[in-house]
């Protein structure tokens, strides 16, 4: 999978889809070469060199224009002027670094990243590493460049590792984990950018000559934008063209930056992002990034995705949750919000029991003295005599009922007006000679301090080992500001928000690792957070707090480019909808949810006994359903953001059965009806639907043609195809 020739300096990544090639210049500097479709050897290095442009210094000791080339590891100063992937500030004041190879191992498999999240390998011939080392010609920093290719995925993942060798210590200003500078080419950007119960829009502009960024400085990968973006050709569609897709491995800031110069080479970089960023190396300390994940594809941004889902359900998201079949739940939050008492709850529970539901979710409220969102976060006690018979009863219950019990818990969070507060006012995080900024009249508790940790490991553990649970919400509502920590020295407050999302991944690492038979499903005010780096400890995420279905089709498309539909929490809510007013029938709304991981988040007792019918006969579908449904091949029909209508086929992994959503949004008069092309059957076989046996050659080539009725918006329809023979 790695070849190095030790005469060219060429080091050849490959597996059977994507070869990615970068050298080794006689004087040391790195130089990217390739990436893209499988190559069988690199040889071409003679009739690559890149003109020298017009201005370009060149490095006297070497005889290369570092600005003309596509660099491997570009560090500013000796003239690249494009954004550097690195930037220090040594003792006395210089800015510069000369990164020159110094050493490399291939590894089988791939070495463990300690405290950040990361890809793994399950056995070590599933993958290579190769360990690259580049040293300053000053300062003895060196800087370890992490390549991981598997055999079976059209990815590599990357990251980086700085270490200061020297006597003095520096300053890391800028680091990214992934810099890559692709030749010449026309391209598009995709990105995906929202905001609070509006999240992963698809976005796409062609990338001009300049610097685009896409960014998070909110402390959280953000609903704003997601650690993602795409570098697409012109032409390319959902089935066919290619894609350069980078996501980041990371909660945090971020920054996805490409860089088009003015003679057509684009840079493109993803990392931490450098705002308020600095981290103090001292002698023999190290510093690592997140990793990065770099995937290329031909077919189109269903093929980028499909990597993504393959790599994130198979080498992410822990072993014990993959292909375990997701519970089916009920929440009281858009039901009950903070009002509720246990009759009220357990009516819902029951409701819930009636109609199949196997989880029931008890959200905020049920702690401290919560009855609104201005107090109590941070107590995580029980609320005294808010639920008669406790949460001990309640747990109890519901599992005499068959149920499991989850818990809704902000963890990360501290209200002025709680009783941790009182006691501790120094762990929030802030600078006490401002006031800070408040969101939901919440602050963020500094969770770069182990006493903060380790309070909330024991305080969560006690509630798990008290009540009896089998499922955590872990929310968070509001975005960092006052970055600042009152125990951390001067020069090390540029290294609080990365702190922070250390200090978060050990405290829910150490208690997924305490509490494996719990379902973690992370949230932050929706899908505020969703990312590859929490999936590396919780394998589904609330997608967003807008349960509307026809808003939910676009964010389900767009989160779907990157995350597979075992990741997305979709839950089914009351019409009309609580954050648009819209009325939709249970139908649609069963549909949305069904091609996620499906929930209720309703008051059960409320609906019409044909809706009740309706859901009890979507339960028990979906769980004749559910393996495929949840992990199977999803591929994009029909984009929402383009469109009229939204569809997407699930397909299982032996092409016997699909299942098939397709929404339009509005009613037309006399409206144009396009057949719908199916994908990811098997051509040469046939497959029942709804009562008629079809080719798989003709559903895909031919299409279906699905007439909504003439005077019904938000019409839906969700068909399940079974293969009946081959030839
Ligand atoms: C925001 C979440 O996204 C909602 O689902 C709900 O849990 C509320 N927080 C509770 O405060």
């Amino acid at each position: 999978m790695i070849d190095y020739e030790p005469t060219t300096g060429v080091i050849h990544l490959h597996n059977q889809l994507i070869s990615y090639v970068l050298q080794i210049e006689p004087n040391g500097v790195l130089i990217h070469r390739y990436w893209g479709p499988n190559l069988r050897h690199w040889r071409l290095d003679a009739l690559n060199q890149p003109e020298r442009t017009g201005q370009t210094p060149v490095l006297a000791d070497a005889d290369i224009a570092l600005g003309s080339i596509c660099a491997e590891w570009p560090g500013g100063g000796q003239g690249d002027y494009r954004y550097p992937a690195f930037q220090m500030r040594q003792h006395n004041g210089s800015p510069l670094a000369s990164l020159r190879f110094k050493a490399l191992q291939i590894r089988e498999g791939k070495p463990v990243l300690e405290g950040l999240p990361q890809f793994f390998v399950v056995s070590d011939d599933e993958a290579e590493t190769l360990v690259l080392t580049l040293t300053d010609t000053t300062t003895a920093v060196e800087v370890t460049l992490y390549y991981t290719i598997y055999r079976a995925f059209a990815s590599i993942i990357r990251r980086v590792e700085v270490r200061n060798l020297g006597a003095v210590p520096v300053r890391l200003d800028e680091i990214m984990s992934a810099s890559i500078d692709l030749r010449p080419q026309a391209f598009d950007v995709i990105q995906l950018n929202g905001d609070w119960a509006r999240e992963a829009n698809v976005e796409r502009e062609p990338v001009h000559t300049g610097t685009k960024v896409l960014r998070s400085n909110r402390g959280m990968s953000s609903a704003q934008q997601n650690p993602f973006f795409a570098l697409v050709t012109p032409e390319t569609t959902e089935q066919s063209g290619e894609v350069f897709g980078f996501a980041l491995v990371y909660s945090g800031n971020f920054i996805c930056r490409i860089e088009k110069d003015p003679n057509a080479l684009v840079r493109a970089q993803i990392g931490i992002d450098s705002e308020n960023f600095s981290w103090h190396l001292d002698p023999g300390a190290q510093f690592e990034t997140p990793e990065a994940v770099l995937t290329y594809s031909e077919a189109g941004l269903n093929g980028m995705s499909q990597i993504f889902h393959q790599i994130i359900g198979q080498r992410l998201i822990p072993t014990r949750y993959q292909h375990m079949e997701r519970p089916i739940l009920v929440n009281n939050w858009e039901a009950t919000t903070f009002n509720f008492d246990r009759e009220r709850l357990l009516k819902i529970a029951k409701a819930g029991q009636a109609v199949g539901a196997e989880l029931f979710v008890l959200d905020d409220g049920w702690f401290g003295h919560r009855d609104d969102d201005t107090s109590s976060l941070g107590d995580w006690v029980e609320y005294p005599g808010k639920l008669q018979g406790g949460l001990v009863g309640l747990s109890k219950t519901i599992h005499r009922w068959g149920m499991k019990f989850g818990l809704w818990f902000e963890p990360e969070m501290i209200s002025q007006n709680s009783q941790l507060y009182r006691t501790h006012p120094d762990w929030r995080l802030c600078d006490p000679s401002y006031t800070p900024a408040v969101g939901r009249h919440q602050y963020l508790l500094d969770l770069t301090m182990p006493a903060v940790r380790d309070y909330l490991f024991e305080r969560i553990s006690a509630v798990i080992d008290l009540v009896g649970i089998d499922y955590i919400k872990w929310d968070m509502n509001r975005p960092m500001t006052d970055v600042f920590s009152c125990h951390l020295p001067a020069d090390q407050q540029g290294e609080v928000a990365h702190r922070y999302v250390l200090g978060l991944y050990a405290l829910i690492s150490r208690l997924t690792a305490r509490y494996p038979q719990v379902l973690f499903e992370g949230c932050a005010s929706g899908g505020g957070r969703f990312d590859m780096g929490m999936l590396a400890y919780m394998p589904q995420i609330w997608t967003s707090d807008n349960t509307d279905a026809i808003a939910r089709l676009r964010i389900q498309y767009g989160t779907s480019l990157i995350y597979p539909q075992s990741t997305m929490g979709a839950h089914v809510s009351a019409a009309p909808n609580e954050q648009v007013g819209r009325m939709t029938t249970i139908e649609t709304r069963q549909n949305v949810a069904t091609s996620g991981v499906l929930g209720y988040e309703l008051d059960l007792t409320e609906l019409t006994t044909a809706d009740v019918d309706a859901v009890k006969a979507r339960v028990k579908q979906y769980k004749q359903l559910r393996q495929l449904l949840q992990y199977g091949r999803m591929i994009r029909l029909r984009s929402p953001f383009e469109t009229n209508e939204a569809s997407w086929v699930i397909v299982d992994e032996t092409q016997t059965q699909a299942v098939v959503f397709f929404t339009r949004v509005l009613a037309q008069a006399n409206q144009l009806v396009m057949p719908l092309k199916l994908a990811g059957l098997d051509a040469r076989a046939d497959y029942r639907v709804e009562g008629r046996i079809c080719g798989g050659d003709e559903l895909m080539s031919v299409g279906l043609t699905l007439t909504p009725p003439r005077h019904q918006d938000f019409w839906s329809k969700m068909l399940v195809l079974e293969r009946v023979s081959s030839d």
